[in-house]
């Protein structure tokens, strides 16, 4: 048979056969199928919620945002809204954000007391104002302007786990050591366009020194999204991974070509290669890319990141990969 140069293969039939497969590889990826990552256990309710709320004609942003807030419900997620864990002097205090990847605009607040869903009010932020980070006070007094209510948000559970550390005489304090609990909920999706959005909130470490904010509303640490490319979300210990802004960290990776498995182990790589005691670091990361495939990678097997994904339908829920 005589050897044909490639312009003439793609214009006999089997050439054409293989451009029509290269496109529906394509388009299927973008036509048509939400997706929705999330961190850790509680993320598989929230997954489930978002997705429905999309089905029912909301737009991304809103699936996201009350995905998130099933968790912020749930007293017995004792690291997020309602039965967080309070700071060190018993006052429960939320961090949460939320970004547009097609605008390019989002939304936080930190430190806020007495409202247990901080993502919606992070999202008014976004929707209502001109500006994108409110904190403590200030974020309190929008969140009442904007019509919600104030609530104890400690539980009969958390109040317990408080006084318990309190009197507690060898209690770990963020002075010396961090106590455990981060188990933060981060959430990225795509509407099966090519259109990506990511959220977290969290109560932050457990019995924080008042007023510490940790990566979760620190746009480009806890959130990061960008329609051009993807988008990530990163949960564990936020004062570590704020001095690497994991989250556009990711997305840059994926912008120059690496999947998002791939540009989620280049983060830790990283923190590795700077600091080599970062391998010890309550690390996890997630992220997705524009075409809908995902990423999900944990700094350590003592934490390994359990994910949740919600694609085509089914709800999962799985296991990062953990590089030490
Ligand atoms: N990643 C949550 C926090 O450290 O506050």
């Amino acid at each position: 048979m005589e050897p044909i140069d490639r312009r003439s293969f793609m214009k006999s039939v089997a050439g054409a056969a293989v451009l029509v497969a290269a496109d529906s590889a394509r388009t299927k990826a973008y036509e048509g199928s939400p997706v929705f990552l999330s961190t850790w256990v509680h993320g598989k309710p929230a997954n489930e919620r978002a997705a429905e709320v999309f089905k029912a004609g909301g737009n991304l942003l809103d699936a996201v945002e009350k995905g998130i807030n099933v968790a912020e419900n749930d007293p017995n997620v004792t690291s997020v809204g309602y039965g967080g864990l309070p700071n060190a002097q018993g006052v429960v205090e939320l961090d949460a954000a939320i970004i547009d990847g097609t605008r390019h605009r989002a939304g936080a607040v930190c430190s806020l007391r007495e409202i247990k869903n901080p993502i919606s009010v992070a999202r008014l932020v976004l929707e209502k104002t001109q500006h994108t980070t409110l904190a403590g006070e200030g974020a309190l007094r929008f969140a009442l302007q904007m019509g919600f209510r104030p609530e104890q948000l400690l539980t009969p559970e958390s109040l317990k786990k408080w006084l318990d550390w309190k009197a507690n005489p060898q209690r770990k304090t963020f002075w010396l050591n961090p106590a455990d609990n981060h188990d933060t909920l981060g959430m990225v999706a795509t509407d099966g366009k090519g259109h990506v959005v990511s959220g977290c909130s969290t109560s932050g470490l457990a019995w924080k020194i008042p007023g510490r904010v940790g990566d979760s509303p620190l746009i480009g640490c806890g959130v990061y999204a960008d329609d051009n490319v993807g988008a990530a979300s990163a949960t564990g210990n936020g004062d570590l991974m704020s001095n690497y802004c994991t989250s556009i960290s990711i997305v840059h990776y994926m912008a120059r070509g690496a999947s998002p498995q791939d540009a989620c182990t280049e983060l830790l790589e990283h923190m590795v290669k700077t600091d080599p005691d970062n391998r010890t670091g309550d690390v996890c990361v997630i992220a997705i890319n524009n075409r809908g495939e995902i990423g999900a990678a944990a700094m350590k097997k003592s934490y390994r990141l359990k994910y949740a994904l919600w694609r085509d339908g089914e709800s999962q829920l799985l296991e990062s990969v953990a590089l030490y």
